[in-house]
């Protein structure tokens, strides 16, 4: 099979060297494109990483395709319907980083709590003077935690050694976790009015997409801390940043923008103006909210461990490994979103 392997770094290549023998693998450092789709035309299998095209307009270059392993939990960026209907097998890794993830949460959370960007910079330049550097106890406030698979879970879990009160909110709550771990489901409007610090680990799909605006910001308390760690779209950017402005939120952790693919590069934002690829206006407010002395932002790097990696890569090569066998693992059909 002709393997085609997208966004990935020289010491990665490493995990796919047991498949060389059988499979005729391409190592490609940057995205699939609309612009390179065509050199890959006869392409039988491809693994991606997020910033990959893999809309119709794209995998229609790409006749011979049978297989896309994604090497990310989430497929949101993959356009499964067209997949199903032309026989493309996906595949993702379902777990791999929960505690990855989770430690990220914190990072974010105690970088907001403890005001640590702003005091680092402080000491680098020889300021060691502590005004406007106060923060907040973790212990005792309450933490919302929308969506609790293996991400949120494992945020609970961290949650608790810091001695927090957790509320929680999922399509399908899990009462028998919920008395284990010490936390309570409760609904929306509870969650969003009695949360000090809420956390997003949902998907994105038609549903969960701006399931945080304007309507929900009302509800929450006044100098609520939001972490996103999800997906951009998860959360309305415009309805963000007038919450900031108008104080109900007093500061934001997001790992995930909206259009975060055309913020990477700046030219990459240069030409977004030029195609018009890209909501500008979202783009723009991704630009004033990076600038935010209350909004940490980190690029999409949640996941980022070297151990993580480790797993992505070793689940994406098993899952190539059981399609060709016969017995797809993993596998991510247009009736799950
Ligand atoms: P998961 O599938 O284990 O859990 C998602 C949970 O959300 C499920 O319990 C589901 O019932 C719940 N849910 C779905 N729609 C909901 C709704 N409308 N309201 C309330 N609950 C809802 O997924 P996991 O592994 O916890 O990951 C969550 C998301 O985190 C992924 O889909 C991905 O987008 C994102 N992610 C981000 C990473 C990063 O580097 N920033 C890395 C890995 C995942």
């Amino acid at each position: 099979m002709k393997i085609i392997v997208f966004e990935i770094e020289d010491w990665e290549r490493e995990t796919f060297q047991s498949m060389q023998a059988e499979h005729q693998i391409e190592f490609v450092a940057g995205p699939l494109t609309h612009k390179n789709a065509e050199a890959y035309s006869d392409a039988e299998a491809l693994s991606p990483f997020i910033y990959s095209d893999l809309s119709a307009d794209v995998l229609r270059h790409i006749g011979r395709l049978k297989l896309i392993a994604t090497r990310s939990t989430g497929f949101d960026h993959i356009d499964l319907e067209y997949c199903g209907a032309n026989n493309i097998t996906v595949c993702n890794v379902p777990v791999y980083g929960d505690n990855t993830v989770a430690e990220h949460v914190f990072a974010l959370l105690l970088a907001i709590s403890h005001k640590m960007i702003a005091a680092v910079d402080r000491t680098r330049r020889g300021d060691f003077s502590l005004k406007g550097l106060q923060g907040f106890d973790l212990f005792g406030k309450t933490l919302g935690v929308i969506g609790t698979g293996s991400i949120g879970k494992c945020v609970i879990e961290i949650a608790k050694g810091f001695r927090m009160e957790i509320l929680a909110s999922d399509l399908y709550p899990d009462e028998e976790m919920a008395s284990r771990l010490g936390f309570r489901y409760v609904d929306m409007d509870e969650l969003l009015a009695s949360s000090d610090i809420i956390t997003l680990h949902v998907p994105s799909n038609k549903k969960t997409r701006n399931l945080i605006s304007d309507e929900e910001f009302a509800r929450m308390k006044q100098g609520v801390v939001l972490i996103n760690t999800a997906r951009g779209d998860v959360l309305d950017i415009k309805a963000l940043a007038k919450a900031i402005g108008e104080g109900k939120v007093a500061a934001a952790g997001l790992d995930v923008l909206p259009e975060e693919g055309g913020i990477r590069e700046e030219a990459e934002l240069l030409r977004s103006v030029y195609d018009k690829k890209h909501d500008l206006e979202t783009m723009l407010l991704n630009h004033i909210l990076l600038r935010l002395r209350n909004v940490v932002i980190t690029p999409h790097s949640a996941f980022n461990t070297r151990e993580a990696v480790e797993r992505i890569l070793s689940t994406t090569v098993g899952n190539i490994v059981s399609f060709t066998g016969g017995e797809p693992e993993n596998v991510i059909s247009a009736k799950r979103t």
